[in-house]
C-alpha cells in the first residue's frame, strides 16, 4: 500500500521526525502519495487533473462531475479512481481516503466544495477566482488559517517567469513608487442580451439540480450555462473580471502588497439581473503600501475596445499595446507587464530602458530563463502545490491571499450593479457603507 502523507505525518510524530530522520525519510519521500479527489473534471478541470498527476507523488483516488460524459472521459484516464456525481457524497464516503481536493467548477459551486472538504482537514486547490461571493472568500481564508492547511488558487501564471520579473522590477524601485494601476482586457464574457427562451429539456448526461448547487434555481438553457457560458451569468460566474481580470490583477495586486480597496466605481450599463455586463470601466482607490504613493489609483476595463485611448497607455516609438495586460505608472517611469509570456518593459522618459534580470537570477529569486512553453512553466503551480502538501515547499497564492485578490475583483463585480455610483468598502467589518449594495455579497442560498 502507498505511504501516504497523513501516514508519514502521524509516523513522523510517534516516533519524533529526528529518530526517523535523515534515516528514513529519502525511502518514505519517494513512495508518499498525496491522494487526490477532483471535483469537476471536464474543461480546465481536465487539465488540473492531467497537470496535477504529473507530479510523481500524486495518485488519483476519486474523481467527480455532474455531467456523466465528462466524468467517463476523465475516469478513462484513471480507472482505478472511484467515481462520483455529488462532491458532498464523496467527501462523506471516501474522507479518509484522500488527502487533498481539486475544485474546477465553475466559480458558484467553488466556496461550497472547497469549505466542505476544509472542515475535514484537505488541503485545496481551488480554481481562480476563489469564489463568485465575498462572504466565501472570506470563510475560505478563515477556515485555511485556523486548520493551517494547504491551499493554492489555480491562478497558474501566478508561477510565471514574466510575472515574478515583474514584481521583482516593481520591488526594486526601477520606475519609483507607482500611484497608477491602468489593467485591460478587450475579451467579453458578458451578456447584455435577453434569454430567447424559457426552458429546454435537460440531457440525460446532466444532473442540473447538482450542477446549480447552492445557487438560485434557474430553468436549464442549452448553451447557456454549461458548459463555459455560465461566466457570463449572474449568480453563477462574475463576468470578465472574474475570468481574465484575476490572472491580469494578480501581479500588480501582488507586487504592490495592496490589501482590499476602499471604493470602487464601475462605468457599465444598468443591470439586467441575467447577465454581467459587456464592457466595464472600473476604478478602485487602495490604501497605499510601501510600494506606491499614498493612495493608489487602479483602473480596470474590459470588453470590446478596451481600453481607451490615454496618455499613461502610449508606447515609445509610436509602438502597439498588448491585447491585455497591465501598465504600472510610477513617479519615475512606468512598467508595461503584457498578458502574457513576454518580458515585462521599462519605459523611462517616453524610452524603453534594458530590463536587467540577471540580479534577480544570480540571487536565486527568478529561474535563468523563461521556458516560453505554456505547459511546462504551468506545471509549477501545479506541482508547488503538492509539493507543498509534501511539507516541502509554500504555496506562492494560498488563501490568505487570493481571497484578497477575489475580494477586490468581486467588489468590482458588485459595483457593476450601481452603475456610475461609487461605493466605500468597510473592510473590517465587511460590509459596504451603502447598505444596499450588502446584500449581494453573498448569493449562495439554495439548499439542493
Ligand atoms: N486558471 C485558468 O487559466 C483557467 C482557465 C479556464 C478556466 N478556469 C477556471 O476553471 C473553472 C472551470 O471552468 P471551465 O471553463 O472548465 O468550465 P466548464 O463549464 O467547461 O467545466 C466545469 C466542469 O465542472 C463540472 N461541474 C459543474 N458543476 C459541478 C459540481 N457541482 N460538481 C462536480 N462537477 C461539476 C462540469 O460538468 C464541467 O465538467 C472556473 O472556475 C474557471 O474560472 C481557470
Amino acid at each position: 500500500m502507498n505511504q501516504t502523507r497523513r501516514d508519514f505525518i502521524k509516523k513522523s510524530s510517534v516516533l519524533g521526525v529526528s529518530s526517523l530522520l535523515p534515516f528514513n525519510k529519502n525511502i518514505f519521500e519517494a513512495n508518499m502519495k498525496i491522494r487526490t479527489a477532483h471535483i469537476g473534471v471536464g474543461g480546465m478541470g481536465l487539465n488540473d487533473l492531467k497537470s496535477i498527476s504529473s507530479h510523481k507523488n500524486v495518485e488519483v483516488a476519486a474523481l467527480c462531475d455532474v455531467d456523466i460524459n465528462l466524468l467517463n472521459q476523465a475516469h478513462k484516464l484513471f480507472p482505478k479512481a472511484k467515481i462520483f456525481r455529488d462532491y458532498r457524497i464523496l467527501l462523506n464516503d471516501i474522507e479518509s481516503e484522500i488527502d487533498a481536493v481539486i475544485v474546477s467548477t465553475p466559480d458558484h459551486t467553488h466556496g461550497p466544495a472547497s469549505i466542505m472538504a476544509m472542515k475535514k482537514g484537505k488541503s485545496i486547490y481551488c480554481q481562480k477566482p476563489l469564489t463568485n461571493n465575498v462572504i466565501d472568500a472570506r470563510e475560505m481564508s478563515k477556515i485555511s488559517s485556523q486548520k493551517k492547511l494547504v491551499t493554492q488558487m489555480g491562478i497558474q501564471v501566478h508561477s510565471f517567469y514574466d510575472y515574478k520579473l515583474a514584481k521583482l522590477l516593481i520591488q526594486d524601485d526601477i520606475v519609483g513608487k507607482i500611484h497608477t494601476v491602468r489593467a485591460w482586457s478587450p475579451k467579453n464574457w458578458g451578456f447584455d442580451g435577453k434569454l430567447s427562451k424559457k426552458e429546454d429539456n435537460i440531457p440525460d448526461n446532466l444532473d442540473w439540480n447538482l450542477w446549480l448547487g447552492t445557487s438560485p434555481y434557474k430553468n436549464y438553457l442549452e448553451n447557456q450555462y454549461h458548459q463555459y457560458n455560465w461566466r457570463k451569468m449572474v449568480g453563477f460566474g462574475c463576468g470578465t473580471l472574474g475570468d481574465m481580470g484575476v490572472h491580469i490583477f494578480d501581479t500588480p495586486y501582488h507586487a504592490l502588497e495592496l490589501d482590499i480597496p476602499e471604493s470602487i466605481t464601475n462605468q457599465c450599463r444598468k443591470p439586467n439581473e441575467v447577465g454581467f455586463p459587456e464592457k466595464n470601466k472600473v476604478s478602485y482607490v487602495f490604501p497605499g503600501t510601501k510600494f506606491t504613493t499614498e493612495k493608489l489609483k487602479w483602473i480596470w476595463e474590459d470588453g470590446k475596445g478596451a481600453p481607451s485611448n490615454h496618455d499613461d497607455l502610449k508606447l515609445p516609438n509610436g509602438d502597439k499595446l498588448p491585447q491585455q495586460g497591465a501598465m504600472f505608472i510610477g513617479e519615475k517611469g512606468r512598467l508595461l507587464l503584457p498578458h502574457f509570456m513576454e518580458i515585462p518593459r521599462i519605459i523611462i522618459d517616453n524610452k524603453y530602458e534594458v530590463v536587467d534580470s540577471y540580479k534577480f537570477e544570480k540571487n536565486g529569486l527568478l529561474e535563468k530563463k523563461p521556458t516560453r512553453n505554456y505547459e511546462k512553466e504551468s506545471l509549477l503551480h501545479y506541482h508547488e502545490f503538492i509539493d507543498a502538501c509534501l511539507n516541502k515547499k509554500e504555496c506562492s497564492a494560498p488563501f490568505s491571499y487570493s481571497s484578497k485578490l477575489t475580494e477586490t475583483i468581486l467588489l468590482g463585480v458588485i459595483a457593476g450593479r450601481f452603475p456610475g455610483k461609487k461605493l466605500n468598502w468597510d473592510k473590517d467589518k465587511g460590509q459596504f457603507k451603502e447598505n444596499k449594495a450588502n446584500v449581494f455579497l453573498n448569493q449562495n442560498i439554495r439548499s439542493f
